[in-house]
């Protein structure tokens, strides 16, 4: 018989603020957020799994005027004010030459990083699954720290790609406006789907 391993089960007050109380925003006040919470952002969410450890996700704040006036127009126009008012605009990308740091991060089987080399469709594969589930972390480690989190998929990629990643190794894939709510929420809460929607057993 093999005996288990006791794991930490978190309380109410961070399913709420991870979870159940936590709410996408639109608008924000103008408090600042500052470069090292910016950083630590990405100290909670470099921690969860991804594919053979292979974290193709990247991470660009825009929070300076000349960074917005750069980013705003490329995203829709119903878009724009929700990151002008934003102290911090996250754009997520994902890495195609993500394999490069395969000896580090894999030192196991560095002979990967000469395997992806070879096959851009299976990169492709990595970056399109795990660029996206990494997003989702992202969204979740700056709900732990306090802060609002407004992600947003209505932008013109290749726009945004050309302005800030002109190199053409990092193609962007979500938008996400972080800092502290204006106010309450504008409008209730969308239904969610319910267990017995979504879940099946077999
Ligand atoms: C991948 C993704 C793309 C989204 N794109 C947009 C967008 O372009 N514009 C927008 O206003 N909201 C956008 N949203 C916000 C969603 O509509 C919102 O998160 C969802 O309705 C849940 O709202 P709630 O967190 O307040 O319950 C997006 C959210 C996600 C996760």
């Amino acid at each position: 018989m093999t005996t288990s391993v006791p794991l930490p089960r978190v309380g109410d007050e961070a399913r709420a603020a991870l979870f159940t109380d936590a709410r996408t925003t639109y608008s924000f006040a103008d408090t600042a957020v500052d470069d090292a919470t910016l950083t630590d952002i990405w100290e909670l969410a470099r921690w969860a799994p991804t594919a053979a450890n292979l974290q193709p996700l990247r991470v660009l704040y825009v929070r300076t005027p000349e960074g917005k006036a750069r980013l705003l127009p490329h995203l829709d126009e119903p878009n724009r004010p929700k990151s002008a008012s934003a102290p911090a605009v996250a754009v997520l990308a994902v890495d195609n030459r993500f394999h490069e740091h395969i000896p580090r991060i894999l030192p196991i089987r560095p002979q990967l990083k000469e395997h992806f080399a070879d096959n851009p469709a299976q990169r492709d594969a990595i970056t399109s699954f795990n660029g996206p589930l990494q997003a989702g972390y992202f969204i979740l480690a700056v709900r732990a720290l306090g802060l609002a989190a407004g992600p947003m998929g209505g932008f013109d990629a290749a726009g945004i790609d050309k302005e800030f990643f002109p190199d053409g190794d990092r193609h962007s894939v979500l938008v996400v406006n972080i800092g502290h709510p204006a106010g309450p929420p504008e409008f209730d809460r969308l239904p969610r789907l319910a267990h017995e929607d979504v879940v099946t057993w077999a």
